[in-house]
């Protein structure tokens, strides 16, 4: 049986005081629940006060990126030591929100991808078809291109300690969520190919999370998807009280 897993992606909001204050939020309405992975993602700069406002709770510290260099001359980026120092647990790797706005490739999103891994982070790698890709039939293609190019070169005990975000692009903050068999269709497609890639028992293993649009009303029919193995919230997740109740969802 995998363990769900629901993280939220707070994107680009809350200031680290801001950060402070949903955390104390989310640590109340969460409270008593241990039988799901719960960890949030704040902007880098929220991460020291998110951590802070964290300390002694169950609930993971992720990032929303993650540099594959561990120092050195790239303006602008983070590196995984820099991560690891803070207690970060998780990196959001390959966002479509950084493939589409920011030049992110399948060959950086590996670089990343294997980086988190080396310096010990949980790499969330994400992956999902536009609306155009999924109206030409090329949703399965996509996937598989994502998946074999952004997980090339993992070996081993890399396999356990990576989760999967499904996150069809046409589903990210646009209300229209894929409907549960869209998603268990995609999961199911994307647990296929790491049969192929990581080996039976892995894959078997491996979590793979929805995202785009999960809420409240329709986070437990996705998360009672057998190859759904959480979620990762956008909009959702800056609400405790949403956040909370989509994970109660997945327990
Ligand atoms: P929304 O939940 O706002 O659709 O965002 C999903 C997402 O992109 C999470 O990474």
């Amino acid at each position: 049986m995998r363990r769900k897993i629901v993280a939220g992606n707070w994107k680009m909001n809350k200031t680290p005081a801001e950060a402070t204050v949903l955390v104390a939020a989310l640590r109340e309405a969460l409270d008593g629940l241990s039988s799901v992975d719960v960890a949030i993602c704040p902007p880098f700069t929220a991460l020291p006060a998110a951590a802070e406002a964290l300390r002694g709770s169950a609930i993971g510290l992720g990032a929303q990126n993650v540099h594959w260099e561990a120092a050195g001359a790239f303006t602008g980026e983070i590196a995984a030591p820099m991560l690891v120092e803070l207690g970060v647990r998780y990196a959001i790797v390959g966002h479509s929100e950084r493939r589409q706005f920011f030049g992110e490739t399948d060959a950086t999103v590996n670089r990343r991808a294997r980086a988190a891994l080396g310096a010990g982070l949980i790499p969330i790698v994400c992956v999902g078809e536009t609306i155009q890709e999924r109206e030409a039939d090329q949703t399965r293609a996509v996937l598989e291109r994502q998946v074999r190019a952004g997980l090339e070169g993992l070996s081993g005990d890399d396999w356990d300690r990576l989760v999967i975000a499904y996150e069809p692009v046409w589903a990210i903050g646009t209300g229209r969520t894929a409907s549960d068999a869209q998603a268990q269709d995609a999961h199911a497609f994307i647990r296929g190919l790491l049969r192929s890639l990581a080996g039976p028992d892995a894959a078997g293993r491996i979590r793979i999370q929805y995202g785009g649009s999960m809420k409240p009303g329709n986070a437990a029919g996705l998360l009672a998807q057998p190859d759904i193995d959480g979620g990762l919230i956008g909009g959702a997740s800056l609400a405790a009280d949403d956040f909370a109740a989509i994970v109660r969802g997945g327990a």
